[in-house]
């Protein structure tokens, strides 16, 4: 099948890659200039496990193009995949101007009958007004379907996500177009849940409010088992045995982040609100994870009353591990407190280096603590557990080491010297 995918960032990207190596013909659209040309010379825009190789390859094979011209491209497939980002407005609401223009420009370019799918996070009712605005721009409702596909995957393990979902989420307004993403996504084996418009729409917001609730959930257990001296992690496990509960997404430490979980609940509530609904577990979860930060700070002023000159250094940046996204990021949010305090203030991650000052960006990890006071584990990459501690003692001025994702074992710190701080890690 020839595809046309709009919006080549961390989520149209992958998918037109892995569809490519489904075989399909895919054509990536991007508005960014700079980015398709950045991926035509062979380089990848983002870090992404697994997703070079697999560009580079089909690419060769001629099956994944990036270009700029969206007309040609219309034109060429009768299935548009449409990718583009839904960032927060001030009051909340996703901003759909990126959505709408692209609806408005591919109704300029409809000439023959197109599946026209969004993967787009999207509020429930997007879909249904995309399917009106194309009539109400003179296109004969038998020109095209709307179909509401969201999307699931994680950055990190994007290509694998695709690859091998858990389901594939269909909303549709006329059944004849099930067939079309069923062939869509034939290697795929994975079930289909199909649905309404605003049933799918509904499904990714409600899945990623569930699992932002867990994360705020474990999060306020871990304050109160703080101060009860309880190891969360033994809860943690405690729980993890009851199927009813599941084992993932137990862990404690500074937060959600990321350019998905925060907007979402946030565009969720507004929803929520539109229709006089006040989501008070909604607006909690956001609470938790707001002040959570909190609890780290207090416990670095509790080492050090004032923070200014103190030399302190944030490992991991990106809002979690194996990728360069650092939207939303909890490291760059701890970064913004110290900055205030007058702190001396420096940074390492393996993939990502900021281009203001401060923090002190290092190329390697050890010098990135040379003489500093403390050390904060803002994101749990795994080159982090794997250090030698010797070396960080030896090297470090101070000995705290603050763990805000509660995933380093404490005796490794304290059997060289270094003193451990979690939350709820007694
Ligand atoms: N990132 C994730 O992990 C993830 C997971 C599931 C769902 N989503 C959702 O998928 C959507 C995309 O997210 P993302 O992280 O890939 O965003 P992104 O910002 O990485 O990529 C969006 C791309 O769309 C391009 N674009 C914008 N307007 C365009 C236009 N008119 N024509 C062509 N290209 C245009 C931008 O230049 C950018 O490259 C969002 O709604 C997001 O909520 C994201």
């Amino acid at each position: 099948m020839r595809v046309c995918v709009i919006g080549a960032g961390y989520v149209g990207l992958t998918t037109g890659t892995v569809l490519a190596e489904f075989g399909h013909e895919v054509y990536c659209i991007d508005r960014d200039e700079a980015k398709i040309n950045l991926l035509n010379r062979g380089a990848i825009p983002i870090y992404e496990p697994g997703l070079t190789e697999m560009v580079m390859r089909n690419k060769k094979q001629k099956k994944l193009y990036f270009t700029t011209n969206t007309i040609e491209a219309v034109n060429k497939c009768p299935i548009i995949l449409i990718a583009v980002g839904t960032p927060p407005c001030t009051d909340g609401s996703p901003n759909l101007t990126y959505l709408e223009n692209v609806i408005d420009e591919i109704s300029k370019y409809i000439s023959s009958h197109k599946t026209i799918i969004i993967k787009s996070t999207v509020p429930p009712g997007t879909n249904e007004w995309v399917d009106e605005a194309l009539h109400k721009k003179g296109l004969k409702r038998n020109l095209y379907d709307i179909v509401s596909n969201p999307e699931f995957l994680r950055e990190g393990s994007a290509v694998s996500d695709m690859l091998h979902p858990d389901k594939i989420v269909v909303g549709v307004k006329r059944p004849e177009v099930i067939k079309t993403m069923q062939l869509l996504y034939q290697n795929i084996n994975a079930p289909f849940i199909f649905t309404t418009l605003n049933g799918a729409e509904m499904i990714k917001y409600a899945s990623n409010a569930f699992l932002a609730t867990k994360i705020s959930f474990m999060n306020e257990i871990a304050r109160i088992c703080d101060a009860y001296n309880v190891d969360i992690k033994d809860v943690a496990l405690g729980l993890s045995t009851d199927p009813r509960i599941g084992s993932l997404f137990l862990n404690s430490g500074l937060g959600f982040g990321g350019s998905c979980f925060p907007k979402d609940l946030q565009a969720l509530e507004h929803a929520a609100k539109q229709k006089n609904i006040i989501p008070e577990i909604l607006i909690a979860v956001q609470n938790v994870n707001t002040t959570q930060i909190n609890l780290y700070i207090d416990k670095l002023l509790q080492e050090f009353p004032s923070l200014k000159n103190k030399k302190i250094t944030v490992w991991g940046l990106s809002f979690k591990p194996n990728t360069d996204d650092t939207r939303y990021s909890k490291a760059l949010s701890l970064i913004e407190h110290l900055k205030t305090s007058g702190a001396d203030i420096h940074a390492y991650d393996p993939i990502v280096t900021l281009n203001s000052s401060p923090p002190i960006c290092h190329k390697d990890i050890y010098e990135s603590i040379e003489n500093t006071d403390a050390l904060i584990i803002a994101t749990e990459w795994d080159q982090f557990s794997k250090v030698d501690w010797k070396k960080v003692s030896e090297l470090m001025r101070g000995n705290i080491v603050i763990d805000g994702r509660n995933f380093i074992e404490p005796y490794l710190l304290k059997r060289n010297n270094l003193k451990y701080i979690g939350v709820a890690r007694p």
